[in-house]
């Protein structure tokens, strides 16, 4: 046993989707080692084979958490509190991590946690800034959630809304595809924007009208599904045309996108008069998301507590087990133990959340 460290150390696990990854952090939270590792066996598919993606991690998850012990200078016996994404995500995935998790805290004698992989997001940038601490705004935004929160503090979140169809990376992929970009699609679409004119083509805005009351349903609500398919009629009629517009048709996506979830945040801190944002999810690596919420959030007319948006470095915004570790230490410092027949859920409810959110049957985190 390494005397020196600060406790409790804990190891947290994800494998959700298509990243399997393993962190070690010490009692101060600090990350004493981590890696990630992604799998590219999807890649000539266009997206996630949840088969597939089960079987890597099998194949992954010893060297994966060995190296990330052996960045750390720890031993397996060292850790004093395992954390693992129970869910949601992918069925198969998840069970590898949860497995694996709970065969080795049984051997070890010590306590496991399971954490839900979307509120182990909202810990990302903690772990890179102390001031990322409720109370906040949170936009969760990922491959398959999109949400929008009212973090009073942690462990306390009220849904404002969510999406009603697609997820904000969906949306991403699903246009990348049909442009014929690469996926994960968020990157892709981000890369060739630069090179387009967001002006160009006028995209609509799914569920945002500048009249709406917040009494009205859909005030916070968002639709992607709708935006696709304005991509797809606006491919149609530009026919022979499209690959000298590919750049412009994505970059017009990528404003239409960013514009409804940064109005729909900024309608929440005006609301709650809440000015401090965290960004969390996979689509919160975006750069004119995070370059126009820190915009508009600057100009918007309202009464406000301080200002600032948070959001984790590029690393810790994508999958990663230091969230997961980190969501795992708030989690057992609550008291939280998890029982031996504790299993994986693809729709695992967001912990601590009011406003009738579940997971429902999304298959991806
Ligand atoms: O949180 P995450 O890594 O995995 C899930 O929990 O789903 O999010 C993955 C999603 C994908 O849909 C990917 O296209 C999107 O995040 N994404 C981005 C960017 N980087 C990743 N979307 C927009 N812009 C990006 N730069
Ligand atoms: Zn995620």
């Amino acid at each position: 046993m390494t005397a020196s460290l600060s406790r409790p150390v804990v190891l947290g696990l994800e494998t959700s989707c298509d990243e399997t990854s393993a962190a070690v952090l010490d009692g101060d939270n600090r990350i004493l080692g981590h890696v990630i590792l992604s799998q590219d066996v999807h890649e000539v598919y266009g997206g996630v084979v949840p088969e597939l993606a089960a079987r890597a991690h099998l194949q992954q998850v010893d060297r994966v958490v060995d190296e990330a012990l052996s960045r750390a200078d720890v031993a397996l016996e060292d850790i004093d509190v395992f954390g693992v994404t129970a869910g949601p995500g992918l069925i198969g995935a998840l069970l590898v991590g949860v497995c694996w998790t709970k065969a080795t805290a049984w051997a070890l004698d010590r306590p496991w946690v399971a954490v839900q992989h979307m509120e182990g997001h909202l810990f990302g940038p903690a772990l890179e800034e102390v001031e990322a601490e409720p109370p906040f705004i949170a936009l969760l935004v990922s491959g398959g959630h999109t949400l929008l929160l009212h973090a009073t503090q942690w462990g306390a979140y009220r849904l404002l809304g969510q999406t009603r169809d697609d997820a904000a990376g969906e949306a991403f992929d699903k246009v990348a595809k049909l442009l014929g970009l690469p996926y994960p699609g968020g990157p892709a679409i981000q890369r060739i924007s630069k090179e387009g004119d967001a002006t160009r083509h006028r995209l609509p805005r799914p569920m945002l009208r500048r009249n709406q009351s917040v009494e009205d349903a859909a005030y916070y609500a968002f639709s992607f599904s709708g935006l696709k398919t304005a991509v797809v009629e606006l491919i149609r009629t530009l026919g022979d045309d499209i690959e000298d517009e590919i750049p412009h048709v994505a970059a017009s996506f990528q404003e239409a996108a960013v514009d409804v979830l940064v109005s729909k945040t900024l309608r929440a801190v005006r609301e709650t008069g809440c000015g401090r944002i965290l960004l969390g999810g996979g689509v919160s690596a975006n750069t004119l998301l995070r370059q126009e919420m820190a915009r508009r959030l600057e100009e918007l007319d309202a009464e406000t507590g301080p200002r600032a948006v948070h959001r984790a470095s590029l690393r810790l915004s994508l999958d990663n087990g230091a969230m997961i570790a980190r969501a795992a230490r708030f989690r057992f410092d609550q008291g939280e133990r998890a029982a031996l027949d504790q299993s994986a859920s693809a729709s695992m409810p967001f912990p601590g959340l009011r406003g009738g959110f579940r997971a429902g049957d999304s298959s991806r985190t």
